[in-house]
């Protein structure tokens, strides 16, 4: 028994939404059911309550997901090592699909036809909603207007302007940005000239590196299985452990990323992104991870990693490969326990220090002093055989494909020494 006459749209409380309530109102004839999702920036939700009610809303839902995000989005996402093309830590592509479920289960909820997102139509937000929306909810109906109304920012000023609707100036920026507990993505202005340096008022999170404290700081982050469970000594839940991580590491410069990246609909964009904590514990769990797995452990996860991020960043998060991949990491992780130090410093977040139960580093293995371990003479053995085909093979060549000049020279002509 949906109520086709409702729309659940979900609102930010900036412009962008804000116009949207009215637009749909007036294009579609529908009631708009506002939802406003908390990802860990402690938004003043009930002043974007009255703001939504204000513009036009029937009713106007809030809700705090950041233990959610963080438990089912974010580590999930440490876990697997998903950095987008091996930098970007996917804050915007993972809250897209928490957003897109709780915009279902409130459709559901309210018995409404459908759902309504800000997205334009040349993002990656468009794609990950509509694909995650489609999935969880084929019979909704998904209203992005944005894409729609095709109107430009000054249009929809005057927009707003007619349709009494106040536009917050403090929240007006020279950029575009998304931000939750995960981090902090800027796109626009002049940011969109990759020849320049992006200016500093880019930056919300972190301070200039060149401005950063002279003095190292020293954090210990403890591992449970992949998860950060505790720092410097204390237990903490997730929210609260990389709400502090983003201010210790922010404060030492720690986090920035510049990034010419290759969106899902086809385009190359530069992206400024701020993410302290997500910097400083990837690098915490790689460290962890180099050394509690095997060599061909190490070399899979990595393979596996990009492919996460790639299905992370392309709005493919409940789809059956993802199931497939998460139950590989999950399993890979029984091992990755223990506990990091990392040195912050200027920008940077450096490995201190790793100690782990499930550590297959062995001092007597590794040794040049005194109670080395490792049997020298069973090297000879190992060589023999590790060099078998090689050379199996170039003794074969010299004979069966001796025109050297349709290979790739390896090394230099033959020297002689006179
Ligand atoms: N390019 C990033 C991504 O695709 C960030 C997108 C930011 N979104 C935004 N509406 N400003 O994940």
């Amino acid at each position: 028994m949906a109520d086709k006459d409702t729309v659940v749209l979900a609102y930010s409380g900036g412009l962008d939404t804000s116009v949207a309530v009215r637009w749909i109102q007036e294009t579609y004839g529908l009631d708009v059911v506002t939802l406003t999702i908390d990802l860990g920036t402690h938004e003043d939700l009930a002043a974007i309550r009255r703001r939504a009610l204000d513009v036009g809303a029937v009713k106007a839902l809030v809700v705090d997901a950041s233990e959610a995000f963080v438990e089912y989005f974010i580590w999930p996402a440490l876990r697997a090592g998903a950095l987008y093309e091996g930098v970007y830590p996917l804050a915007t592509a993972l809250g897209r699909p928490l957003i897109a479920k709780l915009l279902v289960d409130t459709a559901r909820q309210e018995g409404a036809g459908a759902v309504a997102h800000g997205c334009t139509g040349k993002g990656n937000d468009q794609v990950r909603f509509d694909v995650s929306i489609k999935t969880l909810a084929p019979e909704l109906d998904i209203i992005a207007p944005a894409r729609e109304w095709g109107m430009t920012r000054q249009q929809e000023m005057d927009y707003a302007a007619e349709h009494g609707i106040a536009v917050d100036v403090s929240r007006k920026s020279p950029y575009s940005t998304d931000e939750n507990l995960w981090g902090r993505s800027i796109e626009c202005g002049a940011l969109e000239d990759p020849w320049a340096e992006p200016p500093e008022d880019a930056y919300a999170w972190t301070v200039n590196p060149a401005d950063a404290p002279d003095e190292p700081e020293y954090v210990q982050i403890e591992f449970d299985q992949g998860v950060p469970v505790a720092l410097n000594g204390e237990p903490m839940g997730g929210p609260a452990l990389i709400e502090e991580l983003n201010r210790l590491a922010g404060a030492h410069g720690i986090g920035r990323i510049d990034h010419v990246e290759n969106r899902v609909v086809g385009i190359k964009s530069r992206e400024i992104y701020e993410a302290p904590a997500a910097v400083a514990l990837h690098a915490a769990h790689a460290v962890l991870e180099g050394m509690t797995m095997t060599r061909p452990a190490l070399r899979f996860k990595g393979a596996v990693s990009a492919h996460y991020a790639d299905l992370i960043y392309d709005g493919l998060w409940f789809s059956k490969f993802h199931q497939d991949l998460a139950a590989y990491v999950l399993s890979s992780q029984q091992v990755v326990s223990g506990s990091v130090r990392l040195k912050l410093f200027k920008g940077q977040a450096t490995k201190a220090g790793v100690q782990s139960p499930f550590s297959l580093y062995s001092k007597a293995l590794a040794t040049y002093d005194e109670g080395d371990r490792f049997d020298h003479q069973a090297a000879l053995g190992f060589i023999a055989l590790h060099g078998l085909p090689t050379r199996t093979q170039a003794r074969v060549l010299k004979t069966a494909l001796p025109e050297q000049e349709v290979r790739p020279r390896l090394s230099p002509p033959e020297i002689k020494p006179d």
